[in-house]
């Protein structure tokens, strides 16, 4: 049977889950595939810490170069992150002709053109599965099952962590430190959690799937991203009242008369009566929909361990099997084919918003916002005052119907100004996915 040699840089949370796996898996992948998979090397930072997975000493070292360039290692695994070593990895693996799997969103979100280009050019292949959505094999869907659509809307609940700590908050009325910190020792979370927290995560995953919906790599500085840091307990309680579920949403979506695409990141009201409300958890859903499929729903969890191991073993076995059958992957694993593509704005996007404004209750108070928002042509569709006092102010919440970010940016600046609103508005995007 043809043996594949794997070299593994980064023996961590996900390093140590692949290594696992292979010693678990390996032999049912070798009767399946006809390959062998054997960790030859990996490479970590710290030869002397402890380990959750024990790794053999006799494979481990801190040269990641000895690694890559090893000639018995056929297949590298990046799985170290961060965007500067892992790029120098990524490319003397692929210089020496050498298939290259990764589970690094940061790194393609930042690198990716170039990185699949120099995969082209030394006539090899990057996988990326484990990147997007941890276990569920959104890669591949986009990539050869639904590769006879033309993908209008992609909504996106990619980052484990934003979801365990929205969803413990909301069931439990849990602390956000708190939960930070079980979703840091449970292994979700990235090295500083800021990437996650700050949407920064979803981002490149979102970029990710744009790119290979869309055949052209987005541009990550033009994805507008929000993260739930500003995401308060009260709003999660009202936007329950009202029938929704606060969700980190990354959102692609091209309005039918528009060129560009939105790319976007942001926390978002649900519907609670729409399918992606009761994504809870760690679990992570893409919802997709085509133009010839219709919507189409993919779930599962989207970090930890042996989660993301099984999206890397996905890859290890189309790599395994361009070496053993001496292609390239029967459709590459990015191909650009739009070169017009673009990302609009967030000033030009529209949709709904919820409104949250901190308000000395007496008579005239509502008038005086209404006519911000009617000057502004937002209409509202729902007006609620809860009949709670804080201090000399009374919660007022708006839900208002469809308006540009632009109009409602300049409409939240008069609204702010005025001498009846006593805090900065709240301000939450209402997405009703049509
Ligand atoms: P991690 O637990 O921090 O592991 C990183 C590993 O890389 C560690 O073993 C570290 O060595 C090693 N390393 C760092 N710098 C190195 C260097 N210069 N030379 C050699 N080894 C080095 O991170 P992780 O959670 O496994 O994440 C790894 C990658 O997978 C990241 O790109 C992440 O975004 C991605 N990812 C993670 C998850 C998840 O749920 N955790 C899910 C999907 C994708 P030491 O162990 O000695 O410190
Ligand atoms: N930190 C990431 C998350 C890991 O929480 O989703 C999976 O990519």
């Amino acid at each position: 049977m043809r043996q594949v040699n794997l070299g593994i840089i980064g023996g961590g949370t996900v390093g140590g889950g692949v290594y696992q796996a292979v010693g678990r898996n390996g032999a049912l992948m070798a009767s399946r595939l006809g390959i062998g998979l054997r960790v030859v090397g990996m490479a970590v930072r710290d030869l002397k810490k402890k380990r959750a997975v024990v790794i053999p000493r006799s494979i481990l070292t801190t040269d990641w170069a000895a690694v890559v360039n090893n000639p018995k290692v056929d297949l590298v695994v990046e799985l170290m992150g961060g965007t500067t070593i892992a790029r120098q990895v990524v490319l003397a693996a692929l210089r020496l002709g050498k298939p290259v799997v990764t589970a690094n969103k940061a790194l393609l979100s930042a690198h990716g053109e170039e990185l699949f280009e120099a995969a082209q050019r030394h006539g090899t292949n990057l996988y990326y599965e484990a990147s997007v959505a941890g276990g569920i094999p959104i890669i591949k869907v986009l990539r050869e099952g639904l590769i006879g659509n033309r993908i209008t809307r992609l909504y996106g609940i990619v980052n484990g962590t934003c979801n365990y700590i929205l969803t413990r908050m909301k069931q439990e009325g849990a602390d956000f430190a708190d939960v930070l910190a079980d979703a840091q020792r449970l292994g979700y979370a990235e090295t500083p959690p800021d990437l996650d927290i700050d949407g920064h995560d979803a981002a490149h995953k979102i970029g990710i799937l744009a790119s290979l919906a869309h055949g052209f790599w987005v541009n990550p500085k033009k994805i507008y991203v929000e993260g739930i840091r500003s995401v308060s307990a009260q709003d999660i309680a009202i936007a329950s009242h009202l029938g929704y579920t606060i969700k980190l949403l990354g959102i692609v979506k091209r309005a039918a008369s528009a060129r560009s695409i939105q790319v976007s990141v942001y926390p978002s009201l649900v519907p609670n009566s729409h399918v992606l409300a009761s994504v809870n958890g760690v679990f992570n859903a893409v919802y997709v929909r085509g133009d010839v499929v219709g919507d189409t729903l993919y779930y599962g969890r989207g970090a930890g361990q042996d989660a993301t191991a099984s999206a890397v073993l996905s890859d290890l076995a189309d790599a395994a099997l361009d070496l053993k059958c001496g292609t390239r992957s029967r459709i590459p694993p990015f191909v650009p084919h739009e070169r017009d593509g673009d990302v609009s704005p967030i000033a030009e996007v529209c949709c709904r918003y919820y409104l949250r404004l901190s308000v000395v209750d007496r008579p005239g108070t509502l008038a005086k916002i209404a006519a911000i928002l009617a000057e502004a042509k937002i209409g509202i569709s729902s007006v609620v005052q809860p009949e709670n006092r804080d201090g000399d102010s009374v919660p007022l919440i708006l839900m208002t119907h469809d308006a540009t970010n632009a109009a409602m940016s300049k409409a939240l600046a008069k609204i702010a100004k005025l001498n009846v609103v006593k805090a900065a508005p709240v301000m939450v995007r209402v997405e009703n996915f049509e």
